[in-house]
């Protein structure tokens, strides 16, 4: 009788363990299930900034030379800056995105224009030791976000004519 209860415990015992395994096993799995997708390769030296898809509101804008649509966006030291009116200079740690998508006519009302193709996202990192002009410029390319090779002169020769207003063209946009 006590090698059969001894029997039953040991199966039981079994029986738990490997239950506690399996729970064990649970929280690793679905760590491993709710894993961020790898972030694109840091172009120009310079990382990815994870999450600018939640980012705030700086502005938008229409470039009807090449029919494009833009949401220019800040992060959170970006979007207290100007909310304290800071802007000139940029407080470090602000970083500014554009993000640029071909203009499309809505099928419903052609006269609205809406993002159509995904053409590249591009950002200004304030702080990270450009010292001529205080800021770190990248870009990724398209859906793949493909890092985009350039010579910072590129993006900092054609933001020259704002030298005075810390690189930035974008005011933001007024909101109630
Ligand atoms: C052909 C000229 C030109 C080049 C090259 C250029 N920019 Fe710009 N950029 C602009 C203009 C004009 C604006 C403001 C209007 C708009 O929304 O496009 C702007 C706006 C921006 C903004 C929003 C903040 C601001 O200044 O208004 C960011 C961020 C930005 N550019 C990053 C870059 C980066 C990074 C590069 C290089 C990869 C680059 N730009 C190259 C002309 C240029």
């Amino acid at each position: 009788m006590a090698a059969l209860q001894a029997g039953v415990w040991g199966v039981g015992s079994l029986l738990l363990l490997s239950a506690a395994a399996m729970a064990a096993d649970e929280p690793a799995q679905e760590a491993s299930e709710s894993a961020p997708p790898s972030l694109p390769e840091p172009a120009n030296g310079v990382a990815y900034p994870q999450g600018w898809q939640d980012w705030a509101l700086v502005s938008v804008s229409h470039r009807t030379d090449n029919a494009t649509m833009r949401v220019i966006l800040g992060n959170d030291t970006a979007i207290e800056a100007i909310r304290a009116g800071q802007t000139n200079p940029w407080p470090e740690g602000s970083v500014l995105g554009k993000v640029v998508w071909k203009a499309v006519s809505l099928a419903d009302w052609s006269s609205a224009q809406a993002p159509g193709t995904f053409v590249h996202a591009e950002f200004m990192f304030k702080g990270e030791g450009q010292a001529d002009t205080g800021w770190r410029w990248a870009r990724w390319v398209g859906e793949a976000q493909t890092p985009y090779q350039l010579s910072e002169t590129e993006c900092v020769a054609c933001h020259s004519p704002v030298k005075g207003r810390d690189w930035v063209f974008t005011t933001p946009a007024p909101l109630p």
